[in-house]
């Protein structure tokens, strides 16, 4: 049976009452964790994502040994448009490359809609195989990335400070754009639901650039595309949305129904709490670069940041992905910061 020892993060997410709130950190597996560097010598970046046994021990690695209280799935919001027929590399020190982009509506016809059960499988074993070697210690969080964050490079090609070209591509041929984000829609949704039926107890939907986006344009672009993801997985499991920079959107994204929002450390957490109502969970939203500062100074901005968010309807988390060059100490100390909460006078 799956009875959870720690359900913290559950237990936020239902607004339930918490004696303090639960604490992970996004991309939070991997990167910045010795024994993960080690494993990144031996195997390429999509051997450590399609390799099950591999994927799972990077998952619990946090859990174990910086103790947060969820294990998020080893993977990348990238093998979704793999898994549609692009080809997808990982540059080492660089990142993402998509050596054929999608530039017009003939290229549309290099994607398709996959069996998410043959292309993506090995996200669903890897899942699984976590869930039982978890044993209940702590929740299990599923991913993907929002539809606009996919096509951002899908189009672009690889990562970009301002992705103008998809932006380009969006204003330009706002039919093809619409017509793919669709795609991704309806791949990410059955993709989502394989990884519930997996073990994931959440998921969480990445947009990253979302931000990048005018309100208007981030309606028409991204949330309408997040709306039906929700829709499709509310009933499910619990359904978080992380849209990076998309501030002026919090009122919007709480009405969609999911039961957590990410919000990065660019809003005051009060006037993210004003914008997004009573009824939902906030997560974050600590600089991730704060992380390299002192661990006192790290404690201290943990406790004003708890102060600020309070301790119901709230999971500590950073505000974006934790930084490849955070000492693992600090990385504890910002849990261990959390945790402590509760018995600091306040
Ligand atoms: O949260 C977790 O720890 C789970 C694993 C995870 C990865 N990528 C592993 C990864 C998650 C949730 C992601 C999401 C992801 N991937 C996003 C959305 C979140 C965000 O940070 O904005 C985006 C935009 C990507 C695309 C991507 N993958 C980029 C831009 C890069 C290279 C730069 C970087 O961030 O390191 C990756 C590679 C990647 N994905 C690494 C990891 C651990 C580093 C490469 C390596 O370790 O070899």
């Amino acid at each position: 049976m799956n009875t959870l020892k720690n359900d913290l993060l559950l237990k936020a997410l239902r607004g339930e009452y918490v004696d303090r709130p639960p604490v992970w950190m996004m991309r939070q597996a991997g990167r910045y964790l010795p024994d993960y560097m080690k494993l990144k010598e031996k195997y390429s970046f999509f051997e450590r994502c399609q390799k099950p046994e591999l994927a799972a021990e990077i998952t619990i690695q946090p859990v174990e040994q910086v103790g947060v209280d969820a294990a998020i799935i080893f993977s990348d919001i990238l093998v979704v448009p793999q898994a549609m027929g692009m080809e997808v590399q990982m540059i080492e020190g660089k990142g993402p490359l998509l050596p054929e982009p999608i530039k017009q509506y003939s290229d549309i016809d290099k994607v398709h809609i996959p069996d998410v059960d043959e292309t993506l499988g090995y996200v669903f074993d890897a899942l699984a195989l976590t869930k039982k070697t978890l044993a209940g210690r702590v929740p299990l969080i599923g991913f993907a990335g929002a539809p606009w964050t996919l096509l951002c490079y899908m189009v672009q090609g690889k990562g970009s400070k301002t992705f103008d070209e998809a932006k380009a591509f969006c204003f330009t041929q706002p039919e093809t754009a619409h017509h793919l984000l669709q795609m991704l829609t309806d791949t990410t949704i059955a993709y989502l639901k394989g990884q519930v039926k997996a073990g994931a107890d959440v998921v969480q939907v990445f947009d990253s650039w979302g931000g990048l986006l005018s309100p208007k344009d981030f309606e028409e672009f991204s949330l309408q595309y997040i709306r039906q993801i929700i829709e499709a997985l509310k009933d499910d499991c619990f359904t978080i949305i992380f849209a990076k920079g998309a501030w002026f959107a919090l009122e919007a994204m709480s009405a969609t129904g999911a039961d957590g929002l990410g919000i990065d450390w660019c809003i005051q957490p009060k006037l993210a709490r004003a914008f997004s109502g009573k009824n939902i969970t906030l997560q974050g939203n600590f600089d991730p670069a704060r992380l390299l500062g002192p661990v006192s100074a790290i404690k201290k901005s943990v406790h004003e940041m708890i102060d600020a968010f309070g301790t119901q309807r709230y999971i500590a988390n950073l505000g974006h992905g934790i930084l490849p060059n955070v000492p693992v100490d600090h990385a504890r100390a910002f849990v261990d910061a959390v945790k402590e909460y509760s018995l600091v006078a306040h």
